[in-house]
């Protein structure tokens, strides 16, 4: 360290406080970026209030009867708007799509048939198989949210799964094409999509 001459040391001085004074302005600057980029880049909270209002809202499309008479408690689909046991005395069947000499196909063609009562039609018109019953009918919010989230009862499907199956799955779209004399389920499909991405960014938060 070498020693400073008298005009250096009065330089030196005399620059001091100038030199803190910036520090102090540059250090202010610098805290206050540093706040303001932890305030954006942190993670928006997770928003539990709006995620579980949200499920509550796709609850009451999936309890609708266009989609419970398909995800039945029992092994017998439902019909009609009232959710009656389905006549024929039809049952789910090993695969979903009936027992023998009773199978979906036999009456379900792959479009709805005109005229009331007649029978509505999709390719894949079945029930979800006995393995994997995905009930809907009778379970109450808390319970159908905690299922969805339980891949062992979704059959592995991801939250992301049962987003892209809502979206853009054939048969769910049949539940807005339903044929006459049918209900419509009480939100619109991108209605029902949009609560449900709420529901998933939010955390997937279940009613009690
Ligand atoms: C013997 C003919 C027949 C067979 C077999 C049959 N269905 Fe049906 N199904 C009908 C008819 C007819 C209707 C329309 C009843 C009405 O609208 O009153 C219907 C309606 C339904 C509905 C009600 C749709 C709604 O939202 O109201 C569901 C669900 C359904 N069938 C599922 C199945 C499944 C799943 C199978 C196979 C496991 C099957 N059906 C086998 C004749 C049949
Ligand atoms: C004709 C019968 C039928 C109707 C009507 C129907 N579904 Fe399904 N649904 C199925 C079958 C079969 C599966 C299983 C298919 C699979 O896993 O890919 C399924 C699976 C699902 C799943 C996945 C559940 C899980 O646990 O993985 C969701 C979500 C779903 N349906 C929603 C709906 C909605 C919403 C509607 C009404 C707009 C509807 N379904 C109407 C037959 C039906």
């Amino acid at each position: 360290m070498t020693l400073l001459t008298a005009s250096e040391k009065h330089r030196h001085w005399k620059g001091a406080p100038a030199i803190s004074r910036a520090l102090a302005i540059l250090g202010c600057g610098v805290a206050s970026a540093l706040l303001a980029a932890s305030l954006t880049a942190r993670p928006a909270k997770p928003d539990t209030a709006a995620s579980r209002a949200a499920f509550l809202n796709v609850y009451r499309v999936l309890t609708s009867p266009r989609c419970q008479n398909c995800h039945p408690a029992g092994d017998a689909p439902l019909q009609g708007d009232d959710s009656h046991a389905h006549l024929q005395n039809v049952k789910r069947g090993k695969d979903g799509h009936g027992v023998y000499g009773m199978r979906c196909d036999t009456c379900h063609q792959t479009a709805n048939l005109p005229g009331a009562h007649m029978p509505p039609g999709n390719p894949k018109w079945a029930l979800p198989s006995p393995e994997h019953k995905m009930v809907f009918a009778g379970r109450s919010a808390g319970e159908l949210c905690r299922q969805l989230k339980d891949q062992k009862q979704t059959g592995g499907r991801s939250l992301e799964g049962l987003l892209n199956h809502i979206t853009n799955d054939d048969l769910v779209g049949w539940g807005w094409n339903p044929g006459e004399g049918r209900a419509l389920p009480p939100l619109s499909r991108s209605e029902t999509v949009a609560q449900m991405k709420i529901w998933i960014e939010g955390g997937a938060a279940c009613p009690e």
